[in-house]
């Protein structure tokens, strides 16, 4: 493979869409294919398991039914977008990926990080992103700015507990693997997030020196 995987992660709120939206401009500015997607979703498969993983109406549903389901729909975008898209050597920004349901399911829902990588590494058929750029940021800050784009999901109505415990899996993710993982203030002004996101990249992205 030679195109670059940069995975996008943090609570709800942190800025990944808009960080997203800017480094895909500037990438294609200098030439090179992006191509953008969002978990869960993505393929067709996936944006029907979106709609149940974040219905409000879908109570009790089991953490491990919760897991198999992020993992399923992960399957299915690493075979019919991901892969073909590295192969062809483009730079794939995704907004979530494995991490999220390390920090999510796996600290969150208390299913243990072991237990989900390994569901995880079965689905991405072993893929990892080259970079994981972490947008750290206090819940109780990035909570209101979710909830005033309208109703909240069935994530975003969890108890302030829950968002505090995504956060710390995140942090505990990025200790485990800080080659990986750049981790950035979520809460900065958003010009110093794109310089700080352009410089934890130029080693895989040169074109962004
Ligand atoms: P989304 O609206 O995409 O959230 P955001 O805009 O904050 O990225 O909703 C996805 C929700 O699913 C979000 O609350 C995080 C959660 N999630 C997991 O619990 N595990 C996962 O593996 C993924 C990808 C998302």
């Amino acid at each position: 493979m030679s195109g670059a995987f940069i995975a996008f992660e943090g609570i709800e709120g942190s800025g990944k869409s808009t960080q997203i939206a800017r480094l895909r401009d500037r990438l294609q500015a200098a030439g090179r294919e992006v191509v953008c997607v969002r978990e869960p979703g993505g393929t067709r498969l996936g944006d029907r398991v979106r709609s149940i993983l974040l219905d409000r109406d879908q109570v009790g549903m089991s953490p491990v039914a919760e897991m198999l389901l992020f993992a399923a729909s992960r399957a299915q975008i690493v075979r019919e977008v991901l892969r073909p898209a590295l192969e062809r050597g483009a730079v794939v920004l995704c907004d979530r990926f494995l991490h999220s349901s390390l920090s999510y399911q796996g600290h969150a829902r208390g299913l243990g990080r072991d237990r989900v990588l390994r569901v995880n590494l079965e689905a991405t058929e072993g893929l990892l992103p080259d970079r994981v750029v972490l947008l750290d940021l206090d819940p109780d800050a990035s909570l209101a700015r979710a909830l005033e784009r309208g109703a909240p999901d069935r994530f975003e109505q969890e108890a302030m507990d829950f968002h505090h415990d995504v956060r710390a899996g995140f942090l505990a993710e990025a200790e485990l693997d800080p080659d990986r993982f750049a981790v950035l203030d979520g809460g900065a002004d958003a010009d110093a997030v794109t310089t700080s996101i352009h410089a934890a990249l130029t080693d895989l992205l040169p074109e962004l020196s």
